[in-house]
């Protein structure tokens, strides 16, 4: 039988056409072990489009605070932080299908019950099924800078978006990015600034030092063998 590319794959299962994407899905081929995950852990933790307003208590079993990550990529720091915090509840968003595999299959080895993921477009995901109100953190690390102007629309953190996160953010909520790309932090701080709906935990128009709940990113550290610096944004919800 011929494999099936990440591309197909993603068509196949919750994949959206969109006239501007904030990321092109990857070449690359599963490993066989991530292509497992499915089969053993998909039932588990994944989560669908499909399945219309999530309801974290039905789907945890307890009432938790709940924290989103958009575009976890291969999701190491996703689930060391989903380890480290047994408190809380962590929904993951990634279109990519083997960081998807990844993800479940070491959740699932470890038998995590605080992690689910949608492997569909986030802004589908915010829209359908995250209930207005109901986030106690948001979490962005390292989004595709699209370095070129002519595909800075692509970015996604444009002023509609973080609006649509401040309406899933609870009162005194957090919303943290970072990137390893100055430009875009320029571009982060611009937009988040002009949000009344945020206020700067380091001041107006500041960065902030990497808090101590996130873990070093893949991503994060392929820059800095590029030798580029990183800049984390902390805002609370008013
Ligand atoms: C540059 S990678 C960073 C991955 C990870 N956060 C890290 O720091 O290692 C950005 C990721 O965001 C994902 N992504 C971009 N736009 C997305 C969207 N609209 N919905 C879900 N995932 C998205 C991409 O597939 C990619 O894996």
């Amino acid at each position: 039988m011929q494999e099936e590319s990440a591309e197909e794959f993603t068509y196949r299962t919750e994949y959206k056409k969109k006239s501007i994407r904030s990321y092109v899905i990857r070449a690359g081929r599963m490993t066989e072990g991530q292509r497992r995950a499915f089969d053993n852990y998909w039932g588990e933790y994944g989560l669908s489009l499909f399945d219309g307003p999530l309801e974290p208590r039905a789907v945890f079993g307890r009432e938790a605070p709940l924290v989103l990550e958009i575009g976890f990529g291969m999701g190491d720091s996703l689930l060391a932080m989903a380890e480290a915090e047994p408190d809380k509840d962590f929904i993951g968003i990634e279109v990519h299908p083997p960081g998807v595999g990844r993800l479940i299959n070491n959740a699932g080895k470890l038998g995590l019950k605080n992690l689910r993921v949608y492997m569909a477009d986030a802004v589908d995901v915010l829209n359908d099924c995250i209930a207005d109100g109901s986030l106690d953190r948001f979490q962005l690390y390292f989004p595709d800078p699209w370095h070129k102007k002519k595909h800075h629309k692509r970015r996604i953190v444009q002023s509609e978006f973080v609006r649509l996160i401040c309406a899933k953010l609870k009162a005194g909520g957090l919303l943290h990015m970072a990137t390893d790309w100055e430009n875009y932090a320029e571009h982060m701080l611009e937009v988040l600034e002009a949000e009344s709906l945020l206020e700067n935990t380091a001041g107006k128009n500041r960065y902030s030092e990497r808090p101590e709940f996130r873990p070093e990113t893949k991503f994060e550290r392929r820059g800095q063998r590029l030798g580029h610096g990183v800049w984390d944004l902390l805002y609370q919800r008013l």
